[in-house]
């Protein structure tokens, strides 16, 4: 039996994680989970619910999550992002999407290969044994300008300051929370895409890949 082909990355907010994840999915076949979407669905049930929102209601909604559910636009705003950072430092909720990840990460439906996550625990916690680990990033003023150019295609009104500010907001709380901070482990190859274009990224990373694959 072949043995699964495992890839975890990490990132902070807008550097590139999420499209170079889904090329590599796309190009080994492999199952994708961009998990920061699971904490963006509980931040989004947090505004929807408000006074409502708790533990037994986030729990009822992770048992009959499904991916596709994480495709809805409404989890793109920055609203949500933010909302998504601060449920994402609760250790109950993080207990509570933890077995979705791993079925996808250990689990994933025979027609993949394997499976691709990308977040900020994953490296150090949720695929520790990856075959392959990637730590993405870029310098803060590209990761915002990258984030504001989505915003404006999907129409969102916001502006290059205020998505910045965001973006400072998240590194923040993403890197010093006490629960599963953004890091990157030892074992995890760095990749800055700050002068890299999306292309020459990804066939940095299939370079790598290739190589311990025998592709
Ligand atoms: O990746 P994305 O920007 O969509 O993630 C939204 C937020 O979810 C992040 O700012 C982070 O606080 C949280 N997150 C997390 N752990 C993950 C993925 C995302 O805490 N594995």
């Amino acid at each position: 039996m072949n043995k699964l082909i495992q890839v975890a990355i990490d990132s902070p907010a807008a550097a590139g994680a999420g499209t170079q994840a889904k090329l590599i999915a796309k190009h080994y076949n492999l199952l994708y989970l961009d998990t920061g979407k699971i904490y963006r669905f509980i931040g989004n049930l947090k505004i929807k619910n408000k006074k409502k929102f708790n533990y037994s209601l986030i729990k009822k909604n992770i048992s009959k999550l499904k991916i596709k559910n994480l495709q809805s636009r409404i989890l793109l705003s920055n609203r949500v992002a933010l909302e998504a950072s601060i449920v994402a430092k609760d250790k109950k909720i993080r207990k509570l999407v933890y077995s979705f990840q791993i079925k996808c990460a250990y689990k994933p439906p025979k027609k993949f290969k394997g499976s691709i996550l990308d977040g900020r625990d994953i490296t150090s916690v949720i695929m520790k044994k990856a075959m392959f680990k990637f730590f993405i990033t870029a310098n803060i003023k590209t990761r915002a300008l990258r984030r504001y150019r989505e915003l404006k295609l999907l129409n969102k009104k916001i502006t290059y300051k205020e998505v910045l500010k965001s973006i400072k907001i998240r590194d923040k709380s993403d890197y010093n929370r006490k629960i599963s901070p953004l890091k990157k482990t030892t074992d995890s190859i760095l990749i800055n895409t700050t002068n890299l274009t999306k292309r020459s990224c990804f066939l940095k990373i299939k370079q790598i890949m290739d190589k311990k694959l025998k592709y």
